[in-house]
């Protein structure tokens, strides 16, 4: 017995669709902790636990359309049906903020795949510099989870989509707590098919290419190294 069931991205009541594949979730609990998140004198151990609950509160929302089969299960009492994840699932942080957000997920899809993409942001250039990636030559995930707190200029995500796309991942979903607009304009225009989940969308990039009003450099915050 096995019958796989799909879901659609655009049922939840906590997603505002932005764009095609933009979703900015909302939810009291989100904009609690994203305040929290903000706020300058939240102490780095207070800032990882912040980003974990809004990275579970993310997930849940972006993997709303993973495929289940039905798999038979056997209670104390009875046998029934129940379900299971259809897909390889890939997750992807983008070292090395994303790695914040790799715990909280994995808690929700014990089976997911981590695959770790380094990139970092030549501070003069604001171009993404690709250094660590061990993506297998093939055996793609069916479906993957990049994570990143920031989406700033875009940048980083387009790279980290460009090597997926050539591993051949047929679905990519980007999940960060906060995009800014021009970040998530670029990645829509480049990779149309990609979903994107944000906690909060906000208006501006300064001149070194920080969110504005954003949070400050998230990987300083969450490791402590500012
Ligand atoms: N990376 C961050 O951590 N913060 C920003 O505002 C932009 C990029």
């Amino acid at each position: 017995m096995s019958t796989t069931t799909n879901q659609t991205a655009e049922m939840s009541p906590h997603s505002q669709q932005i764009a095609s594949g933009v979703f900015e979730v909302q939810h009291p609990l989100i904009e609690c902790h994203l305040t929290a998140l903000r706020d300058a004198t939240t102490s780095p151990l207070s800032f990882r636990a912040h980003v974990r609950r809004l990275a579970t509160l993310l997930a849940y929302e972006a993997t709303q359309d993973l495929s289940i089969e039905m798999v038979p299960v056997t209670t104390p009492l009875t046998k029934t049906t129940g379900g299971k994840l259809a897909q390889r699932i890939g997750l992807i942080p983008i070292l090395r903020a994303g790695l914040g957000m790799v715990d909280p997920v994995l808690d929700l899809i014990p089976t997911a795949e981590v695959w770790h993409l380094g990139l970092y942001r030549d501070e003069d250039t604001a171009q993404p510099v690709e250094y660590y990636s061990k993506l297998p030559p093939d055996h793609p995930v069916d479906v993957a989870l990049v994570v990143d707190p920031m989406l700033a200029t875009g940048g980083s995500m387009l790279a980290a989509l460009e090597t997926l796309k050539k591993w051949g991942v047929g679905q990519v979903k980007l999940l960060s707590i906060i995009a800014s607009e021009e970040g998530i304009k670029h990645v829509e225009t480049e990779y149309p098919d990609t979903q994107i989940y944000v906690c909060k969308i906000d208006p501006e990039l300064n001149d070194v290419k920080y969110i504005v009003p954003g949070l400050g450099d998230a990987g300083d915050r969450i490791f402590n190294t500012l």
